[in-house]
């Protein structure tokens, strides 16, 4: 430990030791929940007590509600060696972190510590509140440029800007952690910061070595709390990361902070919610899950200076109910979502990115008008490919019907082949762009890509206007509509032939 740091210990000690000491007892303890009287008048929510074992050694808990006179307190430890009559401490200093720079690299549970055995880490000047709040609504800047998320499916079809917050939204094991340990590695931030919140044991060494990898590592700090440790510590490590993050942005860096997942932190709210007597919800959760989920998701975005927090949450869809109460709440907060389906990861396609069904609220705000465009006849192509997909897997659609529908079985395989992507593999914004035009036949000029908006804007307008002056030219938008809605309709009515072809089929049979 630095010789500062063991100063500022000491001083604290020292204070510690001449401020008013708040002393209480253990009345009851109930499976996790345990009970102390005598601390009711200087205690509040999420205030800290100390509570001393039989064996002299203390485990810190948390008030989480008030019963009969009682203040209800939850552990971040083990309980074992707690009993009645054991004294109960009042902590009076504000839960916070002092990180360093030199924190990047490590891996450090949900007070801070490290948990990689890679030695003690140096105590920083400020402390961050583990509670923070986010910057003021009116005071903080909006999103920035483009962010290039190495991954050409969300680069192109998900644009993210500096300092907007997206969620991946999937059932278990479709691909959210292999997701994010891409985008840790790809990514072009300075700084990341990682929660991983209620994971498996087995599976957080097996993440950290496979999947983020020293390349990964090296740029980010990891914040760990297992599924077996108590809800207390799972819930505070979103809070560790958030604060971790903030100090990052303060130091004008780019941030992109990840949380995997916030299902698990919302569903340790859950277990300390139930515990204090909380009538449950929906599903289960209490009201408190669904006050405290915006206000920890709020702390990512813009701040007030040049740097931003950029935040990607993974949200686990239980049994791929995306209308479950967590996803649905996770996604009226955040600026955009992004699907990973099961039937696609089942046909071998990785990512496993439903682009139908995510969106990013900042596009096509972000983009060029050519961008635009190319995303628009991608999305299209694949929006008729997918109204069409059981009827042409079945072999009820006859080659020629409909000049759009034969367009989309075209370019279906060359559209598939573009939004897979090896994990392995890195592609950036430029490269997304310029691969999707390659795959449906569009003149690209590459550099126009990476560019900023404003300036790509000026630049692809020659491009995008002599495009539209073709396309107008060849076919007024009238009468453009007017095909359209014909050829809708005749995909309607084939349809119905073809369902009552099948009906007829069944009847016979
Ligand atoms: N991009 C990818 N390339 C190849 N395989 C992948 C990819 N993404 C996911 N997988 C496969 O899917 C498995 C599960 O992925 P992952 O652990 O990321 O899922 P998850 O959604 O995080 O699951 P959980 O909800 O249990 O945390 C991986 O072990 C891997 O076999
Ligand atoms: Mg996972």
């Amino acid at each position: 430990m630095s010789e500062p740091s063991v100063l500022k210990r000491a001083l604290d000690d020292i204070r510690q030791t001449t401020a008013e000491r708040y002393m209480g007892r253990v009345t009851s303890v109930v499976g996790m929940l345990v009970e102390v009287t005598g601390l009711e008048r200087v205690l509040s929510i999420g205030g800290r007590v100390d509570v001393e074992t039989g064996d002299g050694s203390r485990v810190t808990c948390e008030a989480i509600g008030f019963r009969e006179g009682k203040a209800l307190l939850l552990p971040f430890g083990s309980l074992e060696g707690v009993g009645l009559g054991c004294r109960a401490e009042l902590k009076t200093d504000e839960p916070s972190v002092r990180p360093t720079d030199a924190w990047l690299g490590r891996v450090v549970n949900a007070l801070g510590q490290p948990v990689d055995g890679k030695g003690p880490l140096p105590d920083g000047r400020s402390p961050y509140r583990l509670r923070g709040a986010p910057p003021p609504a009116h005071q903080r800047q909006r999103v920035g440029g483009k962010l290039d998320l190495g991954i050409r499916a969300l680069n192109a079809f998900l644009t993210c800007c500096r300092g907007q917050r997206m969620g991946i939204f999937s059932g278990s094991g479709v691909g959210k952690s292999v997701t994010l340990s891409m985008l840790a590695r790809y990514t072009s931030s300075d700084v990341n910061v990682i929660g991983l919140i209620g994971e498996r044991g087995r599976e957080v060494q097996e993440w950290l070595e496979d999947e983020l990898g020293e390349e990964g590592l090296k740029r980010s700090v990891v914040v760990v709390a297992t599924s077996d440790e108590p809800p207390p510590l799972r819930r505070q490590a979103a809070y560790t990361t958030m604060a971790l993050a903030e100090y990052f942005r303060d130091r004008d860096k780019d941030v992109l902070c990840m949380i995997d997942s916030v299902t698990r932190f919302a569903m340790a709210m859950r277990e300390i919610g139930l515990a204090a007597g909380e009538p449950p919800a929906s599903k289960g959760y209490t009201p408190s899950v669904f006050a405290e989920l915006p206000k920890i998701l709020e702390r990512a975005g813009p701040g007030t200076g040049a740097a931003a927090i950029t935040g990607l949450f993974s949200v686990l869809v239980e049994g791929g109910d995306h209308d479950e109460p967590i996803a649905d709440a996770v996604r009226g907060i955040l600026d955009g979502h992004i699907v990973l389906e099961r039937a696609i990861a089942e046909r071998g396609r990785y990512p496993a990115v439903n682009v139908l069904r995510s969106i990013s609220r900042t596009m096509p705000g972000c983009n060029t008008q050519a961008q635009n465009d190319l995303i628009a006849r991608a999305r299209r192509l694949m929006s008729t490919y997918e109204d069409m997909g059981e009827l042409i897997r079945i072999g009820a659609y006859k080659q020629g019907s409909d000049p759009q529908v034969d367009e989309a079985i075209t370019y279906h395989p060359r559209l598939e082949n573009f939004l897979a992507q090896d994990k392995n593999e890195r592609c950036s914004l430029a490269e997304s762009y310029a691969q999707l035009a390659q795959a449906l036949d569009v003149p690209w000029q590459t550099e126009n890509a990476g560019k900023q908006p404003g300036q790509q804007q000026q630049a692809d307008a020659r491009q995008a206007g002599a495009a539209r002056a073709q396309t107008a030219q060849q076919q007024p938008q009238q009468a453009r509509q007017q095909t359209q809605a014909r050829q809708q309709g005749q995909r309607q009515s084939l349809r119905r032939q073809a369902r009552g072809q099948q009906a007829g089929r069944g009847a016979a049979e």
